[in-house]
């Protein structure tokens, strides 16, 4: 075994934790312990917080944290917060907002907010005893669970049905009990989790003694219980819409049928080609990420259901849509988004606390009302600058910046980078040449 494992790591404390990674793992251990330790919180409470999220924890990851104001929503003003490590995002998302907003803002509607979980379970015994008791077996199912569900009850949610799926025609003996939850304003996880395990142990005591199964019939084995990260019911629609003609004109003189006409082309290919399709989502999912970070929500969850509803029919496709029809232009995004704004993270980590205070404390259908219209801005954005610009040419400024910090250019070097290269293509080695050129010429002229 090398000398690079470990046991008992957990149970080490912080910083013997630290000093045994910088010490098998970094030619500079002390070099390293400094940059960590770097990034630790000045503050000893909220760093002991954070701790708490995860576990092993040595430091924190830092992120920046931006704010994209001018984002009209259904006629209310919202500066949306934004966790993202890509450049061009915030600033496209910004770009948007502040777009439609003098056009009428965005309109978002929740189409939905059921969540889902199943219990899977094998049974041999016969499906149509199984079918027959389900009617008494779903009341005992919520009777078993009632002392789980009174509280989400009382805030008026709980679970909206139960239905039995067998499934033994694609695994032999799989059932699955399909369920739906709603849960306020809470993402559910924990709550939907508990009643599902409790259904399970519900499902085997009833298999165990229903007078109806034969001693063969008793034994029910349930493999899982677990919510469901899909929830094509909990839905919001974001959408923006205006004239043709009041859509303006665009870079190079393009006119705005024109733009329409590319634009609305350029979605269609996202609809029809996967390979198109995954970089039109992740555009989408550059705003709808950030905002869900920022708010202390899963955003692997939202991921995970984001690109499972894409390819709904069979074929992963564009999440957005747009149309041009009687001189209308009419651009929209249907999001399945299970976040919450109470519960996990979201009042525990400072930031997504402050996030959702920025937000005026929204509820959790207002929290989905305004990460669609984030992804929507975000997919406008991007499929605005390739259709005309393209995207090069905002990226490649951002990435000329991070070239010249990179070679320690002054404020008067860079000015003049970005002179020279407003129209010529940045590359490291090109701004490197130019730097070194402007470098020397200075030193002859000394
Ligand atoms: C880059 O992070 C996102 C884009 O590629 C999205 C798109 O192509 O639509 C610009």
């Amino acid at each position: 075994m090398s000398n690079k494992t470990v046991s008992g790591f957990s149970k080490l404390s912080k910083k013997d934790k630290l000093k045994w990674v910088a010490k098998n793992f970094f030619k500079d251990p002390e070099a390293v312990m400094h940059v960590i330790k770097g990034f630790w919180h000045k503050d000893a409470e909220q760093q002991r917080i954070i701790d708490g999220f995860s576990e092993n924890t040595i430091s924190n990851f830092v992120m920046p944290y931006g704010v994209a104001p001018n984002f009209i929503i259904n006629g209310k003003e919202y500066a949306v917060p934004m966790v993202i490590e890509e450049s061009s995002v915030v600033a496209a998302a910004s770009a948007a907002a502040k777009f439609w907003m003098q056009r009428g803002g965005f309109t978002a509607e929740i189409l939905g907010t059921k969540k889902v979980g199943q219990v899977h379970f094998t049974w041999t015994g016969d499906p149509e005893k199984l079918h027959e008791d389900f009617p008494e077996l779903r009341k005992k199912l919520r009777a078993e669970a009632a002392d789980l569900t009174a509280n989400m009850e009382a805030r008026g949610g709980g679970i909206l049905d139960i239905i039995l799926q067998e499934m033994t025609h694609i695994e032999p003996h799989y059932y699955q009990l399909k369920c739906t939850f709603e849960t306020c304003d809470s993402m559910g996880a924990n709550f939907i989790n508990s009643v599902l395990e409790r259904m399970g142990q519900t499902l085997q005591s009833f298999a165990a003694t229903h007078p109806a199964f034969s001693d063969e019939e008793r034994d029910l084995t349930v493999i899982m219980a677990i919510l469901s990260n899909y929830t094509p019911d909990c839905l919001v629609r974001a959408t923006v819409t205006c004239p043709v003609e009041d859509l303006g004109t665009f870079p190079g003189g393009m006119s705005a049928e024109v733009f329409a006409e590319k634009f609305s082309t350029a979605v269609r290919i996202a609809r029809i080609d996967p390979y198109r399709a995954a970089t039109h989502n992740k555009g989408i999912y550059n705003g709808v990420d950030a905002v869900v970070l920022a708010t202390g929500n899963d955003f692997r969850a939202i991921e995970a259901c984001g690109h499972t509803y894409a390819a709904r029919d069979g074929q992963y496709r564009s999440l957005s849509h747009c149309t041009v029809e009687n001189g209308t232009f009419k651009f929209w995004i249907d999001l399945p988004l299970a976040v919450g704004t109470v519960g996990g993270l979201t009042k525990l980590h400072p930031m997504a606390k402050t996030s959702l205070e920025l937000l005026g404390n929204p509820t959790a259908e207002e929290l989905m009302m305004i990460i669609a219209v984030t992804g929507l801005a975000q997919n406008f954005a991007a499929l605005r600058s390739l259709t005309t610009t393209g995207i090069q040419k905002g990226h490649m400024k951002m990435h000329l910046l991070n070239i010249t910090n990179h070679l320690a250019a002054t404020e008067s070097e860079t000015k003049k980078a970005v002179k020279y290269f407003a129209d010529k293509s940045v590359s490291f080695s090109a701004v490197r040449a130019f730097l070194e050129s402007i470098r020397s010429a200075e030193e002859v002229e000394l």
